[in-house]
């Protein structure tokens, strides 16, 4: 490696990469090739050949700064694990603009503590109706509107220069209909044609359907498409522009590869993959979480750890808690599978308890998600682009004697804001009459109450619902694995009519909760006294406090506690470098006394408080209000 000590810059030299190479193919290559034979054995050696060439020519020509990148998250593979690394979820467009506007945004970023910034979709997606980016058109363009790849890399580079990491979406399942692979396999090209699922006639698309489930029932109802001019079904899982692509060809294989190694090189620092639980399908099931798709990604993973392992992946797996760690490589042997998962459970049951006062459910849920390698991590969130699918499984609901679909029907209620008594003002996505389930769509600040509150004018109400959004973030902020901000919530940004206007939108209520960044309303955060500045100070100290508490790193163990009261949530965190930490939450509407030894046992003692909202400590009982919390700490 030569150092050239004008620019600071590193310059690894041909024998350094040839080195490096063979030693990371020498960890990995095994992984790859069992992986390969397994999926397509008819193909294998051809297809290793290919990805062989392809890793080697990726390490030997990766932009220098990112092979040095390479080396150092080799290191320290627990890079995204810190307490310090907090993350922002946005879309550049109604953040900022474009990606070049985004860039001028990081002082902005930064004041909330950020490390890791989540852009949505940015690639070129279809004209019209795209699912918010999601039916991608060209994987190697940016979206014009946006910027150029050019841009995706200096933001990139300046994310970097600021200790920030970048993470984008990369749609795994399909493509859109007007991607140039559907357009050719469309037209007749043999070469293409096994990329998608077609079908002749209803047949076996019939048979399929018998056990499949429809995301979107009310606007894509089915998981197949007629395209008359071929007279054939495609499968198309989402909308009818979003054609599934078939895991099971080869050709698919490697394109995907190419693409990560594209992005991975504009120095993408995390893959968001979407949707990854539908790649791979098999009759009679309901085509999610097939064994295959572990294949898939552990292949995939161990090939991005050859050619660029500063990559991280990130799944996307809205799926049952039994089926979404192994996505993290838990399982028998422990895998390298993907780096980070959502935490959609703790998602659902912070909702859920804001709506019953009751934390049980929660902890009985939570508790029942097995452990996950100390190499992962979750990330965890508050709101998301996506509704909220009420997820309560009947396990979770009868420990508490309550009925799963009741209660489903309850939250859905709430979150409507039509159940008497309730904060909430959101709206019903996708209701399926034939099943009776439904989702939620809603910002976070109007689901919790601030919206009404300030329709109504009413001051003490919007004390209590800033209150209700804290909790739910000092949880987030707490919880095992990374916590992402979604965009608005730092400013208590309602919900947004506007997409109604909009006839490539209005028939998706999710861009209710996807709301333009208003920066004069952002100008509000200096001015004491507003909700905006209210909101945006305590997030600015969450992340202060959470970054300078060692033993939040992802990396410790989580233990979900049984506190006597109900309505409490407690849970450690141990770090066998940083100490143990705790946090109680009440969401009951009474104030509440917690013995800490009882709770905490030894521990308890010489526990310091590192946070606390409407509660204190006194004598080992900490006393906490409506909504309070307490952070603890013992080094
Ligand atoms: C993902 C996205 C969602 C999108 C779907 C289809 O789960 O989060 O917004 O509609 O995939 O790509
Ligand atoms: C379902 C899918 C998820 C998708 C979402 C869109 O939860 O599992 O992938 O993003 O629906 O609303």
């Amino acid at each position: 490696m030569v150092w050239h000590a004008e620019t600071s810059e590193l310059e690894p030299g041909p024998s350094l990469r040839a080195a490096v190479l063979a030693a990371r193919v020498e960890r990995h290559w095994p992984t790859v090739l069992h992986g390969v034979r397994q999926l397509y054995p008819g193909h294998a050696p051809a297809l290793a050949g290919a990805l062989a060439e392809l890793v080697r020519t990726s390490v030997l020509q990766r932009p220098a700064p990112l092979f040095v990148r390479d080396l150092a998250r080799d290191a320290d593979p627990g890079w995204f694990q810190r307490a310090d690394n907090i993350g922002y979820v946005c879309y550049a467009d109604l953040f900022a603009g474009t990606l070049a506007g985004v860039a001028e945004r990081l002082d902005y970023l930064a004041e909330l503590g950020v490390r890791y910034l989540h852009l949505m979709p940015l690639l070129r997606p279809r004209d019209g109706e795209n699912d918010g980016g999601y039916a991608v058109a060209a994987y190697d363009e940016v979206n014009p509107a946006l910027g150029t790849m050019a841009d995706l890399q200096s933001l990139a580079t300046a994310l970097h220069g600021r200790e920030m990491s970048l993470c984008i979406d990369l749609v795994l399942n399909h493509t859109a209909a007007e991607h140039p692979w559907a357009v050719k396999a469309r037209a007749g090209d043999p070469a293409y044609r096994d990329h998608y699922l077609f079908f002749p006639d209803r047949t076996v698309p019939d048979r399929y359907e018998t056990t499949l489930l429809e995301v979107f029932p009310t606007f894509a109802p089915g998981n197949f498409t007629w395209l008359p001019d071929l007279r054939q079904w495609v499968w198309t899982t989402f909308h009818e522009f979003q054609w599934d692509l078939n895991w099971a060809s080869p050709h698919v294989f490697q394109a995907m590869f190419e693409v990560m190694l594209q992005l991975a090189d504009q120095g993408v620092d995390v893959l968001r993959l979407d949707a990854a639980p539908f790649m791979w399908k098999r009759e009679g099931t309901i085509c999610q979480n097939e064994p295959e798709v572990h294949v898939l990604l552990t292949t995939l993973r161990a090939l991005m750890s050859i050619a660029a392992p500063a990559t991280a992946f990130k799944a996307e797996a809205i799926v049952a808690p039994e089926q979404l760690t192994p996505y993290l490589g838990a399982g028998e042997p422990e895998r390298h599978e993907c780096d980070l998962a959502y935490n959609n459970q703790l998602m659902v049951m912070l909702w859920s308890s804001l709506a019953t006062g009751d934390a049980k459910l929660m902890a009985n849920a939570l508790r029942r998600i097995g452990p996950i390698p100390s190499g992962a991590a979750w990330v965890n969130y508050v709101r998301c682009h996506d509704d909220i699918g009420w997820a309560i499984m009947p396990a979770d609901s009868q420990s508490v004697g309550w009925d799963s679909f009741a209660h489903r029907d309850f939250l859905l209620q709430f979150f409507s804001g039509t159940f008497p008594q309730s904060f909430a003002e959101g709206a019903i996505f996708q209701y399926n009459p034939e099943t009776g389930d439904g989702r939620t769509s809603g910002t976070a600040a109007s689901l919790s109450g601030i919206e009404r509150a300030l329709t109504d004018g009413d001051e003490v109400h919007l004390q209590i619902a800033c209150a209700r959004l804290e909790l739910l973030y000092a949880v987030v902020y707490a919880y095992g694995g990374v916590p992402l901000l979604y965009m608005g919530d730092e400013l208590g940004l309602c919900n947004d009519a506007g997409y109604l206007a909009d006839p490539a939108k209005a028939d998706d209520n999710r861009w209710m909760h996807r709301p333009r960044m208003d920066w004069a309303v952002a100008e509000r955060r200096n001015v004491q006294g507003t909700l905006e500045a209210r909101l945006f100070a305590m997030f600015a100290s969450l992340a202060t406090d959470r970054a300078s508490t060692g033993a939040l790193d992802a990396s410790g163990q989580l233990v979900v506690l049984q506190p006597s009261d109900p309505h409490v949530l407690a849970f450690t965190r141990t770090h066998p470098a940083h100490g143990t930490f705790a946090m109680l939450a009440n969401f009951g509407h009474a104030t509440t006394v917690v013995g800490l030894e009882a709770l905490l046992g030894a521990s308890a003692a010489g526990a310091q408080v590192r946070r606390a909202r409407a509660a204190t400590v006194a004598d080992g009982t900490a006393t906490l209000a409506p909504h309070g919390y307490l952070w603890l700490t013992q080094p």
